[in-house]
């Protein structure tokens, strides 16, 4: 049976996608909290501190079976291949914040993940739905939940380059940018077999020439985003929620994050109320490969915390 995943363009490399094998190349385990104070030292999006885990009334996911993940027509994107470059990439634009599409598209984006609680719960949430979204992980929790990201990428989502350790990139010289990148990249490639083809900088925090060089040496457009929750500072799921069936419009670019868990709480109730007012739903690549010819609109975003 042809993989689905090779119809959204992944390009497989020796790693089994399935996760049947043990973690070979998962260089250790961190304990819970070993992991609560990893996730307490990054810079992390949140004003609010670590993960907490997910409340005791956990929400339920409702099945919503009926809906189907669109067909994409026209040429598939190919992965950025570091050896042959992209033509994907290079002629999609160098930033991002939404897409001029035909059509009622949207892109969900979940940011630093994975975390062990949250991402498997937004999973069954995005499962139930048949909905694929686009993932953009940090490299350093990459490497503390390879199956997780495994099973992201078994499941048809797209995943995308958060960085290794979340520093604002604006800062940083060329080669440190290189580094961070390419070790985000490498381990989604450990973990699923996969390579990224877009970014998002951490804090949104890219300098111009900073996205050129990003666009020339790794193929990766930088993707911001059109709607923003402000998720990281908990309002509430119901907050969470209005604030991205107010801010979507056809060919958004939705933020939030899945390392915290009343994002993942607002899930449910804001995906069916997209689908309810007709969205449907793509990955990022998928909705930059639907671009019409027109331009890209590249709506202006004030880079804060995320
Ligand atoms: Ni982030």
């Amino acid at each position: 049976m042809a993989n689905p995943l090779h119809a959204l363009g992944y390009r497989f490399l020796n790693t089994s996608l399935h996760g049947d094998s043990p973690d070979s190349e998962n260089p250790g385990r961190l304990s819970r909290r070993g992991f609560m104070l990893l996730a307490a030292s990054l810079s992390s999006c949140s004003a609010a501190g670590p993960p907490k885990p997910p409340p005791s009334g956990a929400v339920k996911t409702t099945s919503n079976s009926n809906y189907r993940t669109p067909p994409i027509h026209g040429p598939v994107p190919r992965n950025p291949d570091m050896a042959l470059g992209s033509e994907f990439s290079k002629s999609s634009g160098v930033t991002f914040s939404r897409v001029l599409v035909s059509g009622n598209y949207v892109a969900m984006t979940f940011d630093d993940g994975p975390h062990p609680q949250n991402t498997p719960r937004l999973l069954d949430i995005l499962r139930a739905r048949n909905i694929k979204a686009t993932f953009y992980v940090i490299g350093r929790s990459v490497d503390l939940y390879p199956k997780i990201v495994r099973r992201t990428v078994a499941e048809g989502h797209e995943m995308g380059n958060h960085t290794h350790t979340h520093r604002l990139l604006s800062k940083l010289s060329d080669s440190e940018v290189r580094l961070d990148l390419s070790r985000c990249r490498d381990a989604v490639e450990r973990a699923a077999g996969v390579h990224m083809r877009t970014m998002r900088p951490p804090y949104g925090g890219l300098l111009q020439r900073q996205r050129e060089l990003v666009h020339a040496e790794f193929g990766y457009p930088t993707i911001l985003w059109s709607v923003d929750p402000l998720d990281w500072k908990r309002p509430g799921p119901s907050v969470v929620t209005s604030r991205i069936l107010s801010g979507a419009t056809s060919g958004g670019i939705i933020l939030s994050h899945d390392l915290h868990a009343p994002t993942v709480d607002a899930m449910p109730a804001t995906l069916d109320g997209l689908l309810r007012r007709g969205f449907k739903f793509v990955t990022v690549s998928q909705l930059l490969a639907m671009k019409t010819a027109t331009a890209t609109a590249q709506a202006a975003v004030t880079p804060a915390n995320y």
